[in-house]
């Protein structure tokens, strides 16, 4: 089994033990990540045994399993438990990811589990998502119209205005992207961050919303935009195959076709 070690230099510190039962044969370790802000302890990792034999495939099956039989006290959002609604959103084996997705087999090793980097933790694997909600209700993601809605009350699109959102739409809020940012890292609280400017081209390039020059003219900021330096960590993270960056970058587009 290979070992999972911490950083010499590491604020965690090593925590519980909870061995596999006895006569378990495929036993994982999972080094869970443990913050009760309220406490006043430093956080510490957990280690867990699970014996995989009664265990179901995927990441978020090992944590339930933890809560439901070893410790109640284990904190994680989850919902939908396929890929759905994006609340299991973690940091697992290094990358940010869903953990009803992961499937614990992918992982060499003792499987490493924390929160979403570089935010305020509420409990431990859940990340306080205060500013980005607040960052994402900045942008109105719904459809704005200034043109009275026609009769039947359909805004209707041809299938190639309909085509420019797909890859947008998809998105499940899960902030792995945003959360995987650098430029987001360092300036969180200014810049909107791949999510969050993903919501905003989802507008933007929607044949039916009118609203489209007050949306650009909004994002037209030295920070809420502009921060993004292609850096790509957003797109390679992004657990249902999205392209944060190049919606970023069809926001730029448009800035500058108004400018021609
Ligand atoms: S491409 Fe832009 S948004 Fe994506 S990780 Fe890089 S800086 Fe962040
Ligand atoms: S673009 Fe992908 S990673 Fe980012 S919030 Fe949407 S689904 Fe999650
Ligand atoms: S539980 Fe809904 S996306 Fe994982």
């Amino acid at each position: 089994m290979v070992e999972f070690a911490l950083p010499p230099n590491s604020r965690v510190q090593p925590g519980k033990v909870f061995k596999a039962p006895a006569g378990a044969t495929r036993v994982k370790r999972f080094k869970i990540y443990r913050y009760d802000p309220d406490s006043g302890a430093n956080p510490r990792l957990d280690t867990f045994e699970i014996d995989l034999d009664a265990c179901g495939p995927m990441v978020l099956d090992a944590l339930l399993k933890i809560k439901n039989e070893i410790d109640s006290t284990l904190t994680f959002r989850r919902s939908c438990r396929e890929g759905i609604c994006g609340s299991c959103a973690m940091n697992i084996d290094g990358a940010n990811t869903l953990s009803c997705l992961k499937p614990i087999e992918d992982i060499k090793g003792d499987a490493a589990i924390y929160p979403l980097p570089h935010m305020p933790v509420v409990k431990d694997l859940v990340p306080d998502l205060s500013v980005p909600y607040a960052q994402l209700a900045s942008v109105k993601p719904w459809m704005q119209t200034q043109t009275p809605t026609p009769p039947d009350g359909e805004r209707l699109q041809s299938p190639d205005e309909r085509e420019k959102l797909d890859g947008l739409w998809e998105c499940i809020l899960c902030f792995c992207c945003q959360t995987s940012c650098p430029s987001y890292w360092w300036n969180g609280e200014r810049y909107l961050g791949p999510a969050v400017l993903l919501q905003a081209a989802r507008w933007i390039l929607d044949s039916r919303d009118e609203f489209t020059g007050e949306r650009l003219d909004a994002l037209e900021d030295p920070f809420k935009l502009y921060r993004c330096h292609t850096i790509m960590n957003c797109t390679k993270t992004c657990p249902k195959g999205l392209n944060p960056a190049k919606a970023i970058g069809a926001i730029k587009e448009k800035l500058i076709e108004r400018m021609a």
